[in-house]
């Protein structure tokens, strides 16, 4: 005869062997969502309340008990129990250890509806967090740039890695803005997905008892409840759209990340990164280390891991509830916790490195960087634009190949002349304003643009 001790125990006649244990319980990781799986029985036993599925002194003792529950919990002074399975287990346990009228909670419920609820409501609070949280950073990006701006910073633009124009500071963090609103965007479009409640599908297909699971989604505050009970208990899409959305998240952290380490090297030397946000070496006395950056690159494999491994242990799943979606809390909540971490210190970083404008403006003073405006100009005047290029590209090449100056070759140009060699002095970006250009008209437009949006996360 089995020791009693499981809430499944009834029909076995052994005790599950102590690897089976240590496999199946998932109590390590999930005791972090004892508040959502409180106020889930709570808003269940309610509901049985209301529908004459348990008397109003029973409901008042069970309230008591789970109060009391969640505040042992909360003080860590709860004694978990070697039968406690999952933190489902746990509470009931605890639950009807306080009052007996506790055996009741599990009327008409079953904790595959329970648990896809919990993590429904896990995975709201952290989206709304997460939310908050990027919130900071683009606010920081943006109080960057608009300081860049009044300063009339700009530094070299790359494409493959090669000086290509200047464009404004400014205009360079504010594209990080864009990417960062974007992730905003994303996580608002998964949580209207997670925004639904499964609790009354019950194990897989509902109740006959007079239950009301559209009572128990208005208790918990979702917005619209499951149509199908089978559906319902084996759904985990929304975990995957979170995973998704923070696996670009870690994508644009790692981007921006690398950004700060290329910025920070003695090469480019654009930053001068805070102390706070630095590290040393042990054994090289000069180093001062951009971990904060790097380890942003990094975690956006971990991301991406927690993604596709999740969406792998998916796939083969028949209809409804099997135990691999036990495994969906870990990636979620490392991915969460990881993102949240990355981008606090990410912000921390913005805030406080220092731009050396003065190193940005030598690297995007070279004439070479207004070739682009130079055959601009000769398209102002009429020339189609493969010949200005060509145009351009041999006065270039004539410079690089003889050491000439190139300002000089521009002056004395048949189709160039004084007017264009303009062009080659210092801060010709600023004229680039056509719309969502580096130009300082056009990134002014931007950053008051950028000003509304963020005024409308809070
Ligand atoms: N710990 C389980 C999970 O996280 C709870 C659901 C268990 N359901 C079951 N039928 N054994 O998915």
């Amino acid at each position: 005869m089995a020791d009693g001790n499981t809430l499944w125990h009834g029909r076995f006649d052994g005790d599950p062997s102590q690897a089976l244990r240590e496999l199946n319980d998932s109590l390590p990781f999930d005791r972090r969502m004892f508040r959502e799986d409180i106020a889930g029985s709570r808003a269940h036993v309610e509901m049985l309340c209301e529908v004459g599925l348990l008397e109003a002194s029973e409901l008042q003792e069970i309230l008591e008990a789970l109060d009391l529950v969640e505040t042992e919990i909360a003080a860590g002074e709860f004694e978990w129990a070697p039968s406690d399975e999952d933190i489902h287990t746990a509470v009931e346990r605890r639950a009807t250890e306080i009052t007996p009228s506790a055996a009741k909670i599990h009327t008409g419920r079953s904790r595959n509806d329970q648990v896809a609820n919990d993590v429904r409501l896990v995975a709201l609070g952290e989206i709304d967090s997460l939310t908050e949280v990027i919130g900071s950073l683009i606010r920081a990006l943006l109080v960057r740039a608009e300081d860049a701006h009044i300063n009339g910073w700009y530094l070299p633009g790359y494409t493959h890695m090669q000086q290509a124009q200047s464009v404004g500071l400014a205009h360079h963090l504010g594209a990080y803005c864009w990417m960062l609103l974007r992730d905003v965007d994303r996580l608002s479009q998964a949580r209207q997905r997670a925004d639904v409640s499964v609790l009354g599908a019950g194990a897989l297909a509902g109740s006959p008892l007079p239950i009301d699971p559209s009572v128990v989604a208005d208790k918990l505050g979702f917005s619209s409840v499951f149509n199908n009970s089978l559906d319902a208990v084996s759904d985990r899409d929304f975990v995957a759209d979170l995973l998704y959305c923070l696996s670009i998240i870690g994508i644009h952290l790692s981007r921006l990340g690398e950004e700060i380490c290329l910025w920070a090297s003695s090469e480019f030397n654009f930053i001068e990164l805070d102390d706070a946000f630095s590290t040393g070496s042990s054994m090289m006395p000069q180093k001062k280390n951009p971990d904060v950056a790097e380890l942003a690159r990094g975690k956006a494999g971990r991301l991406l891991g927690n993604l596709t491994g999740f969406l792998a242990t998916q796939k083969g799943l028949p209809l409804t509830y099997n135990k691999d979606l036990q495994e969906d809390k870990e990636p979620m909540f490392d991915s969460c916790d990881t993102v949240r971490l990355t981008a606090l210190a990410l912000t921390g970083m913005i805030e406080t490195l220092e731009f050396n404008a003065a190193s940005m403006k030598a690297g995007a003073d070279s004439p070479y960087m207004a070739a682009t405006d130079l055959a601009d100009f000769l398209v102002e005047r009429g020339m189609p634009f493969r010949t200005a290029h060509s145009t351009i590209a041999e006065l270039v090449r004539q410079s690089l190949d003889s050491g000439d100056d190139l300002v000089s070759l521009v002056q004395t140009h048949e189709h160039l002349g004084s007017e264009a060699a303009e062009l080659l002095q210092p801060g010709v970006g600023s004229r680039r304003n056509s719309h969502g250009g580096g130009g300082s008209e056009a990134v002014a437009a931007q950053l008051e643009a950028l000003r509304e949006r963020v005024g409308n996360l809070s």
